[in-house]
């Protein structure tokens, strides 16, 4: 299926590594102009060279910001717009809270979980959507969590916030449903990154069981019995960004092999 994507203008936050990476270079595979960014100036740069290489598309393009300093988020939103001449595709990914319960958490974990998990999406939603709604065309498409549907019990941020984040992509749907803009969520369960092997050396602090343990142990409850990729859940951000999903509009879509058990 051509999902029609060639030469679209794509941002990819939080993209060095992990989720982010695998969402960029799907859609640098699929010919779009991809901006890729994260705090390390030397990880993105090799992260933009590996998917050029990967991909054999050229327009990708790193830029190092940090998504916790609205100062970075301003800077980063206005040279991707001037390099790219506008961003119809926003993949929002930011990098993963601190794991603890609340009682492991204090203030300060508090500001910046909110800064790292909403306000960001906020300030982008902010600078990007003028040049959407300029085209009359836009696809906003929020990276969040399975915590949305059920929590984890040592990832309060998580289970806090990002629902937060769930009302804003929904805002947005009817705000700007009609300007030919269409803002969608994923709620991702297990996918195989760095993150899940710190979820797991967490586990197996609290718990004293071998790392190795922790990852396989996340897994019993998962129908398919493996971790996503990285990959499979940038063929879902591919979809929602095509035109070929342009009557999906606020919705929250799991990929998560079959973890979360409630009907709907
Ligand atoms: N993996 C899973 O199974 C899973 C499940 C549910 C939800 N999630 C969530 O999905 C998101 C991505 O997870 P992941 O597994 O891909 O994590 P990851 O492999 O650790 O990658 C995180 C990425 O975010 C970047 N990053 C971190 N903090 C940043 C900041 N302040 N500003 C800009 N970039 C930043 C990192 O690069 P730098 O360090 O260079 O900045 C890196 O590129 C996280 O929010 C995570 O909590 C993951």
């Amino acid at each position: 299926m051509d999902l029609g994507l060639k030469g679209k203008a794509a941002l990819v936050t939080a993209s060095s590594k992990g989720i982010g990476f695998g969402i960029a270079k799907v859609l640098a595979s699929e010919g779009c102009n991809v901006a890729i960014c994260s705090r390390g100036t030397d990880s993105i740069n090799r992260a933009k060279d590996q998917i050029v290489r990967e991909t054999g598309n050229g327009e990708v393009y790193a830029f190092s910001a940090d998504l916790t300093a609205k100062e970075d988020v301003d800077r980063l939103a206005k040279n991707v717009v001037k390099k790219l001449g506008g961003v119809d595709i926003l993949a929002y990914n930011t990098g993963p809270p601190k794991p603890g319960t609340f009682s492991d958490l204090n203030e300060a974990d508090w500001d910046f979980g909110a800064k790292l998990l909403l306000m960001n999406a906020v300030w982008l939603a902010k600078r990007i959507l003028p040049s959407m709604e300029r085209k009359k065309w836009g696809r906003l498409v929020f990276i969040t969590s399975t915590t949305l549907r059920q929590p984890i019990p040592n990832l309060v941020l998580s289970n806090t916030v990002r629902l937060s984040l769930a009302g804003l992509c929904k805002s947005l749907a009817t705000e700007f449903g009609g300007k030919g803009i269409t803002s969608n969520g994923i709620m991702q369960g297990h996918i195989l990154t760095d993150r899940q092997r710190e979820i797991a050396e967490d586990v197996s602090r609290r718990t004293r069981i071998p790392v190795d343990d922790a990852m396989k142990q996340a897994l019993v409850d998962v129908p398919l019995g493996r971790y996503g990729t990285p990959e499979e859940v940038g063929y879902l951000v591919a979809f929602l960004a095509s035109d070929k999903a342009s009557y999906i509009n606020g919705a929250m879509i799991p990929i998560d092999g079959g973890l979360i058990r409630a009907t709907l």
